[in-house]
């Protein structure tokens, strides 16, 4: 068994936005007993002895925790790479010039669309203009910038746009992520999976940025696992690299897992350590021993891992099938009429936006 190297630190599910494709719990409810600042410090430094290098810190909205810079300063003290992940609602000049001063190396900012309305309609909330303010503020104080934008059918005719509007805002990396079916955005999947013909013009639009821009943008493009052939090695193998901390101390191997039925290990009663090497929920789909067929006999087994157990257990119902995204899976007419659907739509529907989470 590997150490982690990553460490995602979702401080609090509580977010200003709405965004129908929202990855936090249906029930944020669940997650109102948040960990102390002090709490989280231990965990951050547990998480530091058992090799963790890298310490992403997200939400929901990281900078509705008021002792965010407390955090990151402690991180930093440790000698954690530290990222804020952030849809840039609260970070005002002084947060972010505190921000630095605690040492915070990276920013990764959220731009929902290209332009104000668009935007400010699938965030639910007025957030563009603050965002493009954010993102100078960003680059005055000589942070590197990642835009991270998730694409759906309502913005993903509009590439060229949104890769425009970060060349303007100086982003130094583009992450174009297609929506990942988990939590609201499985809800509103009919509103957002786009369709063949998008996904298409899209890709072409991104292989020309990516040659006119070369060496001086990094556009990151995830592929739609829906449209793709076999799954994605979600998080690189189940609890092989990357664990998370929800807001109620709660650790898992990947954000989704807290849908699946296993029980769920929290740092307040085990040791950090204890729960990556020992704990249910991380033994049970580490390695291939776990996998049914047909991954048992599958060759490409140790490249993707069978998929995301999370995908498998919200599609079937098993987290231990096949993810169904992969031809080869018994499951896979979940995803194939999905698509068909996706396909045979014309236009778009308006998705249900999240709600706020004392609603859930
Ligand atoms: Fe991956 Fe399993 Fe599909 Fe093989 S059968 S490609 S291991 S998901
Ligand atoms: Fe949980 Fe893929 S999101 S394993």
């Amino acid at each position: 068994m590997t150490s982690p190297y990553g460490m995602l630190a979702e401080l609090t599910y509580d977010c200003p936005l709405h965004c129908p494709y929202c990855s936090n719990p249906l029930r944020m409810g669940d997650y109102d007993d948040e960990l102390t600042t002090a709490e989280w410090q231990r965990v951050i430094g547990e998480g530091r002895e058992l090799g963790v290098l890298q310490l992403h810190l997200s939400g929901g909205e990281p900078l509705r925790r008021r002792d965010v810079v407390d955090i990151v300063r402690f991180g930093s003290g440790l000698g954690l790479y530290t990222n804020l992940i952030t849809s840039a609602v609260g970070l005002s000049r002084r947060r972010a010039e505190q921000l630095r001063e605690a040492g915070l190396d990276h920013v990764q900012l959220s731009v929902q669309a290209h332009e104000a309305t668009a935007s400010d309609q699938i965030a639910g909330t007025p957030s563009f203009d603050r965002k493009v303010a954010a993102a100078h503020l960003v680059k005055e104080l000589g942070w590197p910038l990642t835009v991270n934008v998730v694409l759906h059918r309502l913005n993903i005719d509009r590439i060229s746009e949104i890769l425009a509007l970060t060349e303007d805002l100086g982003a130094d990396r583009v992450e174009l992520a297609n929506t990942q079916y988990y939590a609201w955005a499985l809800r509103n999947r009919a509103a957002l999976l786009p369709s063949r013909a998008q996904i298409d013009r899209a890709e072409e639009v991104v292989r020309s940025a990516r040659e006119r821009l070369a060496g001086q943008v990094e556009i990151i493009y995830v592929l739609p696992d829906y449209y793709s052939r076999y799954p994605k090695p979600c998080m690189g193998g189940w609890g092989a690299h990357q664990l998370t901390v929800v807001p109620n101390g709660d650790v898992l191997p990947c954000p989704a897992a807290h849908v699946l039925p296993l029980p769920h290990p929290n740092v307040r009663t085990e040791a950090l350590s204890a729960i990556w090497s020992d704990s249910p929920m991380f033994q049970a789909f580490r390695g291939t021993g776990w996998m049914p067929e047909p991954c048992r006999s599958c060759p490409r087994r140790e490249i993707d891992f069978g998929g995301c157990r999370c995908q498998a257990f919200l599609l079937t119902g098993d987290p231990a099938r096949t993810d169904p995204v992969c031809v080869l899976s018994p499951d896979h007419g979940i995803v194939t009429d999905a698509v068909r659907a996706a396909n045979d739509r014309d236009g778009a529907k308006v998705p249900t936006p999240r709600p706020h989470p004392r609603d859930t």
